[in-house]
């Protein structure tokens, strides 16, 4: 009797412990358990030949920073060059890192027919390739119904198929080599709907689906890793360089500062990497709340995405900063 009133006290305690823990939460509890007790980036990445598309701002650009840091050697990819040159120039100064140890490679997702050859400059240089860091990609800011079919086909382009291609490239060495570690960041909107982001999403979700579906083809190489980064919102230029109804017209620049800051983001991006995490959601709460209730009951999510959603639309209409406004009633 008292055995049991010692076992219902523990797993009250537990089970509060695990709702503070929740409601403080940036990211989902597997990946907060894994930095706390998992390996460190530190221990797994330094020396390490990792491959960083969109490494020209935001995320990328950050997650160099921090590579670095940790002693990894670096590919870096964008479409801009010169913005290339000043990442590499900042990583040189930050880190032990000597000029050889990083290498630029101009790259553009939706050119498939440059991949191959992209791949194969790296491995010149090189000789390997431990980590592709699938991160390049751009968002959107339109509704379905006055968006162009050119932009849902052009953000398929990037963030998809561009993603594929070039995952299939660097799969060919890593599979030679039996080893290797493929993360792509996609996006809560990867298995969540999110008005003014149709395209976007579908392009997040296919690129989920492919993850998902390659990772269960690779079953039998146990040192190949496929690893899926969904952020909520983070601090970068994703929100300007979005998308809009027509191809051509760009968004209007947006306030950042209630998003989650841009280190902490790729902080929680190397330790999924550390860990070999197959999923992993990094989102300041209500959004980690919104994934939760996505998951595991979603009848509950239709109704909480209905009444944000519509609150999101409204003020998109008015002109109002719909990502700076998601959870405010006044609108001014
Ligand atoms: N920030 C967020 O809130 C958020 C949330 C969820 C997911 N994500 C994902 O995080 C990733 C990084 O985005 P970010 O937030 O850091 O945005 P960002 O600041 O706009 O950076 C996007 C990067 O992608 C590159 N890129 C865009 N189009 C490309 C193309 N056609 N070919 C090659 N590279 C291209 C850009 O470089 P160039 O222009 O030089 O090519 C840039 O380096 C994206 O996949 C995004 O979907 C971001
Ligand atoms: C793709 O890259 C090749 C080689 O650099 C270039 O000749 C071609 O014009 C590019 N295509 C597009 C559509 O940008």
């Amino acid at each position: 009797m008292e055995l049991l009133c010692v076992l219902g006290a523990l797993c009250v305690l537990y089970f509060v412990f695990q709702l503070i823990r929740f409601l403080r939460a940036d990211a989902d509890l597997t990946l907060l358990w894994a930095e706390l007790l998992g390996h460190s980036p530190e221990s797994k990445l330094s020396g390490n030949v990792v491959w960083v598309t969109g490494a020209s701002s935001g995320i990328g650009e950050e997650l160099s920073y921090q590579l670095a840091k940790l002693g990894s050697r670096l590919v870096l990819s964008a479409r801009r060059e010169n913005e290339l040159l000043k990442v590499k120039q900042k990583c040189l100064e930050i880190s032990n890192l000597e000029d050889k140890d990083i290498l630029i490679v101009p790259l553009d997702l939706t050119n498939a027919s440059t991949h191959e050859a992209a791949t194969e400059n790296v491995l010149k240089h090189f000789g390997q390739i431990d980590v592709l860091v699938n991160n390049g990609g751009r968002s959107q800011r339109s509704l379905c119904m006055e968006t162009d079919l050119d932009v849902y086909r052009a953000l398929l382009e990037v963030n998809y198929v561009g993603t594929v291609s070039l995952t299939k490239h660097v799969l060919q060495h890593m599979v030679q080599r039996k080893k290797g570690k493929v993360i792509s960041i996609s996006s809560v909107t990867g298995f969540i709907g999110v008005p003014l982001s149709s395209g976007y999403a579908a392009s997040k979700h296919a690129l989920q689906g492919f993850l998902n579906s390659l990772r269960v083809e690779l079953g039998s190489y146990p040192d190949i890793t496929i690893s899926i980064v969904c952020p909520g919102p983070v601090q970068s230029k994703i929100v300007e360089n979005a998308y809009t109804e027509k191809i051509e017209k760009s968004a209007p620049t947006t306030d950042q500062s209630s998003k989650m800051p841009t280190e902490r983001c790729a902080r929680l991006i190397l330790i999924t990497i550390a860990n070999n995490l197959y999923e992993t959601w990094i989102a300041e709460q209500p959004f980690l709340a919104i994934c939760y209730l996505w998951q595991y009951t979603p009848t509950w999510a239709w109704w909480l995405t209905g009444k944000i959603g519509a609150r999101r639309i409204q003020n998109f209409k008015r002109g109002v900063d719909a990502d700076s406004s998601y959870f405010t009633k006044k609108i001014n």
